[in-house]
């Protein structure tokens, strides 16, 4: 047993002499001695011992009782009480203050030991389950926000897709179409056909792409590796090409001077967060507009201008640099400390878990040893998340 401090609260000094002197030659430490109730509370906030011996009945206004309460409650430091006699009564007001042992006065040099030793070591015990309970409960919160976020990132995926799918969709039904009126006149010969299919072919093809890319987004990563941001940043805005356009929201990938920047990372997380900021983006946008038009009354509204986001990807100090910027009005300056908060949200009901922002952060920070941050510009926001930059040893960075 490490050197542990003991506090021993007993108002007959004989007997708070004698435990001392006991447990002084056990090679352990008495912190202090007090013989009141509110003396031993001040004394174990000043000196956090690991363990109160209490006797039960003390003479001043405060019990035993009721000092080892509070003492337990403010400090969670272990209590052992020392008892004259079994009284049921006070054994049983004792023990709602979940004591970690009795020692009955007087009380021999072998039956001190071992009652302190088990304490202590019950003690440990329960602080350790205790954190460990307590890190598993916040990993499990943490699981359960990430599966949140990663289920409203497919919805809005399947919005994207809908959205990709419609232009090629709607070609097919033309070519479709057309087929029966070339039968009627005439036209259906062997040139018609193979364009028919070669036409008909690339928009199946472009549909089968975009699933893929859909599926290939929802990996999971097995393993770290390094990848180009730029390509990955360009990867996430074609993606959600067809929703972009059919918003007439404008998107802009820069990375001026910079051919590729490499960190290191699961990828498929990192096309989270970004997703994350640009469904973000996206909304700012969307509403910006809702409440411009709102306010012109239907009259010649500003709202044709706006509807614009860049990705730009830089390199600053051996750190890699993305900013995504919008300019859907930013962030109210009251609400800018809270964005980050799980389950935070400003959309309607239904709309939106709050939960984006939070896991991005986490994903970047804890997973890529990065930092998320934002800022309000000019008609918007600018989120800028920095990493590490790596080299890319050139196996390992093939196939985004
Ligand atoms: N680009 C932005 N412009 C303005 N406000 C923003 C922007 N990004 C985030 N916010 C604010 O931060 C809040 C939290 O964002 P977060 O992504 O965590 O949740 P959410 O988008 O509301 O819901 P979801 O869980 O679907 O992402 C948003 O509700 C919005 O008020
Ligand atoms: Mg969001």
């Amino acid at each position: 047993m490490e050197r542990a401090r003991i506090q021993i609260v007993e108002d007959e000094a004989v007997i708070a002499l004698n435990l001392r002197n006991k447990i002084e030659e056990f090679g352990l430490t008495v912190t202090s001695m007090s013989a009141v109730g509110e003396d031993a509370i001040s004394a174990a906030e000043k000196d956090k011992p690991d363990l109160v011996l209490m006797d039960i009945v003390l003479r001043g206004k405060m019990d035993g009782i009721e000092a080892a309460r509070q003492i337990k409650d403010r400090l969670g430091i272990p209590v052992i009480y020392l008892t004259a006699y079994s009284d049921d009564k006070i054994l049983e007001k004792a023990e709602i203050t979940e004591p970690f042992g009795y020692l009955l006065k007087p009380c021999n040099s072998r039956d001190l030991m071992v009652t302190i030793k088990m304490a202590l070591y019950k003690h440990r015990m329960d602080e350790y389950r205790r954190k460990a309970e307590e890190v598993e409960k916040q990993r499990q919160n943490e699981k359960l926000l990430i599966e949140q976020a990663r289920l409203s990132a497919m919805g809005e995926m399947l919005r994207a897709i809908s959205h990709n799918w419609r232009q090629p969709l709607n070609s097919l039904g033309l070519i479709v179409q057309d087929i029966e009126d070339a039968y009627k006149f005439g036209e259906l010969n062997d040139a018609y056909l193979s364009e028919f299919v070669r036409n008909s072919m690339a928009e199946i093809n472009a549909m089968s792409e975009t699933l893929s890319g859909y599926r290939n987004m929802f990996k999971p990563d097995k393993q770290k590796r390094p990848f180009d941001i730029i390509e990955a940043a360009d990867g996430v805005c074609a993606f959600l090409h067809g929703q972009l356009r059919a918003l007439a929201i404008d998107v802009k990938v820069v990375s001026s001077g910079t051919e590729a920047v490499y960190v290191s990372g699961y990828l498929n997380e990192f096309r989270q967060v970004m997703l994350n900021l640009m469904f973000n983006s996206m909304d700012a946008i969307v509403e910006r507009r809702k409440a411009q038009s709102m306010a012109a009354h239907d009259a010649i509204s500003s709202q044709g201008n706006i509807g614009s986001i860049t990705m730009e990807i830089t390199r600053k100090d051996s750190m890699a640099v993305l900013k995504v910027t919008d300019d859907g009005g930013g962030v109210p300056p009251l609400l800018a400390g809270r964005i980050f908060e799980p389950y935070f949200t400003t959309r309607e009901q239904g709309k939106g878990v709050g939960v984006g922002l939070y896991v991005s952060k986490v994903l970047v920070e804890t997973h890529m040893g990065g930092s998320l941050s934002f800022e309000n510009v000019e008609n918007g926001t600018s989120f800028c998340v920095l990493l590490p930059e790596t080299d890319c040893a050139d196996d390992s960075c093939t196939g985004q």
